[in-house]
């Protein structure tokens, strides 16, 4: 299963303020809403959502990721169900093709309390008419009104067994030595115009570059082998999604914690990288979390699973990127789940140096 993906970099002014704060991280928060609508599964494992308290944040399943209209102004229109009830969501009016990321649910109205009407699998596409503010989105279900919940959709195609198209060169691939994994994505090295890669799965909808998914597949499998259970959060995600991720973050910190727009976003900016700067964006990253424990994931550092990594990830290629005593030079919060392939010839050189990438580069600034 392989696709080729051009990741468009997005230029962007945006600036690089650094802020304080021992909140969790969104993009890990991103992972999960306890009202979302599976049909596997109520609590959504296999997404990057927002989580509210414990499981929470932006994005999902990877990336599902918000509507194309996230500048559109929401319509003063108060939303009904199928049944005509008036439910009083602000509703923001969209047409997207969308794809589910995990079997869903498909309902009469916006709420997992009413009758399914049918479900969407993996890899459909559907078109979606309406963004409700409660999280949930409007559908066109053959011709009748019905609604998902909007954290198992995303904007990209989602690859399957049965619409993956195989690339026929890879001319243009980015990567063709080992070195070339040792690239430098942060906030002041956005990916190059010409960056292109092949994906591959990593684990459910989720996919990462191809040697960092091999890679990241092996580790997964060696870690079950321990009776360690890894599970994916995060992986290669589009500089647009990235995009929509950094704006939600601004905009979830200004709504519920009652931030300035300043604040938000430099609280946002040691979260979550501008879009094109983010390793996720190069197909390098993988957040990985406890498989059955949604609330450990900001005490990921005091899990098996983290001691696993720390003793084996490099045998894989991967490195822990974000260190809590490299803060000022990453300018990014500590995140014991983020880990970033650069390759099994220089990951464990990395980790015994004790250095950050940037510094193992010598590019500090
Ligand atoms: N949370 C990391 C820094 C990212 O957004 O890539
Ligand atoms: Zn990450």
């Amino acid at each position: 299963m392989k696709r080729l993906v051009a990741a468009t970099v997005a230029v962007m002014l945006l600036i690089s303020l650094v802020g304080c704060s021992n909140e969790a991280n969104d993009e890990i928060l991103s992972s999960g809403d306890i009202t979302a609508d599976p049909i596997v599964a109520e609590e959504p494992v296999t997404s990057e959502e927002e989580v509210t308290s414990a499981p929470e944040e932006t994005e999902i399943a990877e990336d599902t990721g918000s509507v194309e209209s996230d500048e559109e102004e929401p319509t003063d229109e108060t939303t009904s169900d199928a049944n005509g009830d008036a439910l009083g969501y602000e509703l923001t009016e969209v047409e997207l093709t969308m794809y589910a990321t995990d079997p869903l649910n498909v309902r009469e109205g916006p709420d997992a309390e009413y009758e399914a009407l049918g479900q969407l699998m993996v890899g459909d596409a559907v078109t979606v008419t309406g963004e409700l503010s409660n999280g949930w989105y409007r559908i066109d279900y053959d011709g009748t009104v019905a609604y998902v919940y909007g954290e198992y959709l995303r904007e990209e195609e989602v690859i399957t067994e049965d619409n993956y198209t195989d690339v026929e060169s890879d001319d243009e691939y980015y990567f063709q030595s080992e070195e070339d994994y040792l690239i430098l994505v942060n906030k002041t090295h956005l990916l190059p115009d010409d960056y292109k890669i092949e994906t591959d799965y990593v684990q459910g909808s989720y996919e990462m570059e191809k040697t960092a998914a091999y890679y990241c597949k092996l580790m997964i499998e060696a870690a079950a082998a321990d009776g360690i259970n890894l599970k994916v959060l995060s992986a290669y995600r589009t500089v647009a999604y990235q995009q929509k991720l950094f704006d939600r973050n601004v905009q979830s910190r200004m709504d519920d914690d009652g931030m300035t727009y300043e604040e938000a976003y430099a609280d946002t900016a040691i979260n979550i990288a501008p879009p094109g700067g983010s390793e996720h964006n190069a197909g390098l990253a993988v957040d990985i979390i406890t498989e059955n424990d949604w609330d450990t994931y900001t005490g990921f550092e005091d899990t098996e699973e983290f001691a696993w990594l720390q003793e084996h990830a490099a045998e894989y290629g991967f490195i822990m990127r974000y260190a809590s005593d490299k803060v000022d030079i990453t300018g990014f919060i500590y995140e014991p789940w983020h880990y970033r392939f650069v390759g099994v010839k220089y990951a464990a050189d990395i980790q015994a140096s004790g250095l950050c990438l940037e510094e193992y580069l010598g590019v500090t600034e």
